[in-house]
């Protein structure tokens, strides 16, 4: 799992569906969003998010035949397991992070509200100080020696996972004179075939950022930008200890969620 540089490269698709993008055809920079449903999908070609410039499609995508890997079931893990301890990202070093502890929690559904289960959910994100520890990020806020911000963990029988990190800080970003990201993690699941993977962003309640920020306002649909807000929660806040909040991840499409009973 790579840590996504968050100026040059950043590459957010706040999908709502898991669908192989290689299945899919460009129509006018759109990502097949029928009339009847609400319009999650950001457009790739979106110029206030300035990197949608360059990295926009320009010619018809390629089809891959679906009987290639993507087809094939998942998630596959070759020889590195997923550890419990992957789950927290407060105890990868010898003392922890600096920062807010915070418990990030939820379900993965599908849009008939079957768990999605055993599904690979892989999260990764910036300091405290809005500090990525890849080394092409050069925003002078300080790194932490102990916090790496990438976890992973693996969707129970109920469709749940759960992350204990820091609360990252906003950074800037360079799209736009004075630009800043809203605090966020970023999160990528994987369907039950390769091919299927979601990409996307969790927001913090109240963050006055998000009305500002191009990546958030490339969602057409207000509603879908609300769904990437997650919720405190204190059923999940345990006290004298860290915040909780809560963040289901609803998967459109029942043919996506072979785990449906
Ligand atoms: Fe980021």
């Amino acid at each position: 799992m790579g840590i996504g540089h968050p100026r040059r490269r950043s590459f957010v698709t706040p999908l709502w569906r898991l669908t192989p993008a290689v299945s899919q055809a460009p129509d006018n920079g759109r990502k097949g969003v029928s009339d009847s449903e609400p319009d999650y999908e950001p457009p790739y070609l979106y110029p206030d998010y300035r990197a949608t410039v360059l990295r926009a499609p320009k010619r018809p995508l390629v089809k891959l035949p679906e009987e290639w890997f993507h087809r094939a079931r998942g998630p596959v893990f070759g020889r590195i397991p997923v550890r419990p301890e992957d789950a927290d990202l407060t105890r990868q070093h010898n003392r922890e992070p600096l920062g807010e502890r915070i418990i990030v929690t939820g379900r993965v559904l599908d849009s008939d509200g079957a768990p999605i289960r055993n599904t690979l959910v892989e999260i990764w994100q910036a300091n405290a100080a809005g500090r990525y520890i890849d080394p092409a990020d050069d925003h002078p806020a300080p790194l932490d020696p102990n916090f790496t911000g990438a976890g992973r963990c693996l969707s129970d029988n109920d469709g749940r996972y759960r992350f204990v990190t820091v609360k990252p800080g906003a950074y800037p970003w360079r799209n736009h004179p004075n630009a800043w990201r809203p605090a966020h993690i970023h999160f990528s699941l994987f369907g039950a075939e390769l091919g299927s993977r979601l990409v996307t962003q969790m927001y913090f309640p109240g963050d006055p950022l998000m009305s500002l920020d191009p990546m958030v306002k490339s969602i057409p649909d207000m509603r879908g930008r609300d769904l990437l807000v997650a919720t405190l929660d204190l059923s999940i806040t345990e006290p004298e200890w860290a915040l909780g909040y809560r963040w289901d991840i609803v998967l459109r499409g029942s043919a996506a969620t072979p785990f449906e009973s």
